[in-house]
């Protein structure tokens, strides 16, 4: 792993850093040869940004760059080098039993893992406004996937608070990765700390999110790094497991879910070419057949409250004993991801008559920019988080949230097909998205969970 800049600056040097006498006698020498390649990073970044953008586009719609397993089969031919030495289940292996893949260590490593030369760890403090503005650029810049030039997420500081620190967040868990010379942050991963049921077995553990390496930095093994040192840091706090989801596979999934997506704003997904929109008819008659009613049905429907916690504790409590994987949430917990904040998360409960609360949905807000469009700027999608039904009919709670979604200027629903979710994903016009979402758990082994069984979802 090396500073961009300063491998750039190398390469440069090394084609041109040569002394003019030097210079001359090469000539001589190498008048007979054909000018050589010119090295390809250095070429890259001479050119102006646009153009930049224009070849990423265009690798990416050839698909030339590497990309990591997205399909079991893919990932039998792949060789894990990092997480083969993981204490994760192997791929392909049945599994029965239920259990850490590798008992606590008693000593953990007291030194953090070594960076290369040039760059240092850095603990960041999200209560300053200016680091939290770094994670912010950060992530907005890099954390894709896949550029294809046209959205990019758009991260608010409120949403990484509340992704990043819920009850009992420890600051040496937001780990990031500076390089010494300007202190420009160019990686980063998280851990949050989280109560999880597996099966039958409670466990303390912790949801690594944000994981993001810099563009320029891709493929320089940054990231098993980053893993090993924030294994070290949840280590030292008594905690051996983890929960983790990624769209690639790994060693390996616990369950593997589908996105599914519901248009709001189908008009406008189409100009924008939203990614992975389906279009089986003329734009005019699928936004008739997308149409959703003006107002909500289900009686007794309102935003949650601060009053509402203690209610929703229990009501979640219970609903999500059904599952083999789900949160185990404490009041503050339930308050903190729950309770309604302005374009972070947005909570709404049934109230029966007698005052007890009988249903509960909530979803949160991804905003993206859209690059390159002389219209449209940005572009909001919803993901479900929690759904539960008690008493109300499902299908049409469900679809008072994409009438309540849609009012508050979503253009695009998506839900995985956890929990109870088929229940309403077809019957509501959801259609199947192609990626898919893996749940994994690290240092923990148990039998397969079909995603009807994981009552669990994780924000970004
Ligand atoms: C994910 C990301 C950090 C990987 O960086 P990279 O430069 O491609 O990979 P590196 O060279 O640093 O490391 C490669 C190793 O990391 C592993 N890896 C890659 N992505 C991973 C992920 N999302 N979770 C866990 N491990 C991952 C690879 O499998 C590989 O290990 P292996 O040899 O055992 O197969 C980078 O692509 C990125 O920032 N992407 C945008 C944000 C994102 O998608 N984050 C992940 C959300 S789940």
């Amino acid at each position: 792993m090396t500073d961009p800049n300063s491998l750039d600056k190398k390469l440069t040097e090394d084609t041109s850093g040569i002394s003019k006498g030097n210079k001359k006698k090469q000539k001589k020498d190498d008048a007979w040869k054909p000018e050589g390649p010119r090295d390809p990073i250095a070429m890259l970044n001479s050119l102006p940004e646009s153009k930049q953008q224009e070849i990423q586009r265009a690798l990416h719609l050839f698909s030339l760059g590497p990309s990591l397993p997205k399909t079991l089969q893919q990932a039998k031919k792949h060789t894990y080098r990092f997480w083969e030495t993981q204490p994760v289940p192997r791929l392909g292996d049945s599994i029965e039993t239920h259990g850490p893949v590798v008992e606590g260590e008693a000593s953990v490593r007291k030194e953090p893992y070594s960076l290369p030369q040039g760059f240092s760890w850095d603990i960041l403090d999200l209560s300053s406004p200016t680091v939290l503005k770094e994670l912010c650029t950060l992530l907005n810049e890099n954390y894709m996937e896949e550029d294809d030039n046209t959205i990019k997420f758009d991260f608010s500081l409120e949403y990484l608070r509340w992704a990043l620190q819920p009850p009992n967040w420890l600051a040496q868990w937001h780990c990031g990765v500076r390089v010494d010379i300007n202190n420009k942050l160019v990686g980063f991963i998280a851990a949050v700390p989280a109560d999880v049921r597996v099966y039958e077995m409670e466990k303390r553990m912790v949801q690594v999110k944000f994981l993001c390496v810099h563009k320029k930095l891709r493929l320089k093994r940054m990231t098993p790094v980053l893993i090993r040192e924030l294994t070290r840091r949840v280590n030292q706090q008594g905690l051996f497991q983890a929960v983790y989801t990624a769209g690639i596979v790994l060693p390996t999934p616990l369950s593997s879910c589908r996105y599914w997506n519901r248009s709001l704003n189908l008009r406008k997904l189409t100009e924008v070419s939203y990614p992975g929109l389906r279009q089986t008819m003329n734009l005019q008659r699928a936004v008739k057949f997308n149409r959703l009613p003006e107002v909500t049905k289900t009686p007794g429907l309102r935003s949650m409250t601060k009053e509402d916690v203690a209610g929703l504790h229990s009501l979640l409590k219970a609903y999500f004993r059904k599952f083999h994987l789900s949160p185990i949430l404490s009041l503050m917990e339930v308050e903190h991801w729950l309770l309604p904040r302005d374009n972070v998360i947005d909570t709404y409960v049934v109230e029966g008559d007698d005052g007890t609360l009988t249903d509960v949905v909530s979803f949160y807000g991804a905003s993206f920019r859209v690059l390159n469009h002389p219209v449209h700027t940005g572009l909001r999608a919803a993901h479900l988080l929690y759904f539960a039904s008690t008493a109300a009919d499902p299908v049409e709670l469900m679809e008072d949230t994409l009438v309540l979604a849609k009012s508050k200027g979503f253009d695009i629903f998506s839900a995985l097909d956890v929990m109870d979710n088929k229940t309403f994903l077809e019957k509501l016009k959801f259609s199947i998205n192609d990626t898919s979402l893996h749940y994994y758990l690290y240092n923990w082994m148990c039998p397969n969970v079909s995603p009807d069984k994981v009552g669990l979802v994780l924000p970004n």
